[in-house]
């Protein structure tokens, strides 16, 4: 025997019990999205190394260190995409879209890529679904995108929800902010752990997601963003919560809320559930007015959000569940061909219909239709007589075979 070769660390195999759940999650998305008027949009699985270098940021973890890349055989330099929203900036530049009725809305799902070390709800291959609204500056449409995800999540049924809510203010407030907390850390450098000051020399907001007691100690005692929103961004940041509130969309204020990409300007939200481990974000977002100017395009604000698929699969909890077959539908031998044409009359009148493939006896082919959780078998006789059964209750009468289907739809 060969070796056997398993999938690569980190990815995993959508089994067929576990598909009707995804699809349940994909067509809740698209209709509270698409009822919102947001239109699906789809981009390539790999772009050009740089979009991301430019878009996400050179210091951030997913581009130092999470990123699949590769040369192809012409010595591009390529990366299956970690994230949707510069590649949707991307897009919307390339295709003119600023030319269109403002915002674009667009919505999309698929599968995204990074190199991180797996772990419960924590993929090197996931699956996202989310939202941008490009070309608006208005709090509404932070408002929207927010309230569109508490919805969608409302409506799948995802247990122990937060929403923790802050505001990153503008680029040039934050790197003024970025300074004063570079300024405070280095104050208080004896009191960090050695091995995290550099990494906070690069990246001081970075110290707000450390989880070690002296960072958090540190940290706790910290200027915050919020509290240095020049003019504009308080009131644009106003606005957004005052929107919520009125929706009735409860959130935490949080001046710790830290993202793991550059490009947010303004507000920045995550949900989280707490049914989940460590891994607890079920999807996050924000304000990105810079990106789409930083990506080639006119000065374009936009705000967006992505969820993630196998997270909120993982925070509802669904056993795995393959459908069960309406009818199954068995034959002696020498009826088989019958049994096919009646199984694709059956599937074409809309039932779930099965047959055995596998050249079992009767009997073995009535086990596997109860395997197979069958509601009902149609048992073709070798005598061209035909049973309807009730699998649940074992009663079985005589069939007209020409009314199977309208015998079976009752
Ligand atoms: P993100 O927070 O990096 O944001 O990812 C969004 C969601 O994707 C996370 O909350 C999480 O549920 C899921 N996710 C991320 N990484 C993994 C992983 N390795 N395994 C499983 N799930 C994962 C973004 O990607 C932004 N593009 C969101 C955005 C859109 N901001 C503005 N517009």
């Amino acid at each position: 025997m060969s070796e056997q070769i398993k999938a690569p660390r980190g990815t995993f195999d959508v089994l067929p019990a576990e598909s009707p759940a995804r699809a349940r999650l994909h067509a809740a998305a698209a209709g509270v999205l698409e009822r919102a008027g947001y239109g699906r949009i789809e981009t390539p699985a790999f772009e050009s190394t740089e979009l991301f270098a430019r878009g996400v940021g050179e210091s951030t973890d997913i581009v130092t260190k999470e990123m699949f890349s590769f040369a192809d055989q012409g010595g591009r330099e390529l990366t299956l995409r970690p994230e949707g929203t510069a590649s949707i900036c991307r897009a919307y530049v390339e295709h003119g879209m600023h030319k269109l009725p403002q915002p674009v809305k667009l919505w999309y799902l698929g599968a995204f890529f990074r190199h991180e070390r797996p772990q419960a709800g924590r993929f090197r291959q996931f699956a996202q679904l989310g939202l941008e609204a490009l070309g608006t500056e208005e709090p509404l449409a932070d408002a929207e995108a927010i309230i569109l995800l508490d919805e969608l999540l409302r409506e799948l049924g995802v247990p122990g929800v937060r929403l923790r809510l802050g505001s990153l203010g503008s680029r040039a407030t934050r790197a003024a902010y970025r300074e004063e907390l570079l300024a405070y850390l280095r104050e208080h450098r004896d009191e960090l752990p050695a091995e995290a000051r550099e990494r906070f020399e690069r990246n001081p907001l970075r110290a707000f997601d450390a989880d070690d007691e002296r960072t958090r100690a540190v940290i706790a005692e910290a200027p915050r963003l919020l509290d240095r929103l020049d003019g504009e961004d308080s009131e644009h940041f106003e606005a957004v919560k005052s929107l919520l509130d009125q929706a009735g969309v409860a959130y935490e204020l949080d001046g710790t809320l830290v993202r793991g990409l550059d490009y947010y300007t303004r507000t920045v939200f995550e949900f989280i559930s707490d049914e989940l481990g460590a891994q607890s974000a079920l999807g996050g977002g924000g304000r990105y007015d810079g990106l789409v100017e930083e990506l080639g395009g006119p000065p374009t604000p936009a705000v967006g959000w992505a969820a993630g698929v196998e997270r909120i699969l993982l925070a509802l909890g669904e056993e795995p569940a393959a459908p069960a077959a309406d009818v199954f539908v068995a034959a002696a031998d020498g009826e088989r061909a019958r049994a096919l044409a009646l199984a694709t009359e059956l599937r074409q009148a809309g039932m779930r219909a099965e047959l055995d493939l596998a050249g079992r006896s009767l009997k073995g082919q009535m086990k596997h239709a109860d395997r197979l959780g069958a509601r009902h078998a149609v048992i073709l006789e070798g005598d061209g007589s035909a049973q309807l059964r009730d699998m649940a209750s074992g009663e079985q009468r005589g069939l007209d075979l020409a009314r199977v289907a309208e015998e079976l739809s009752r």
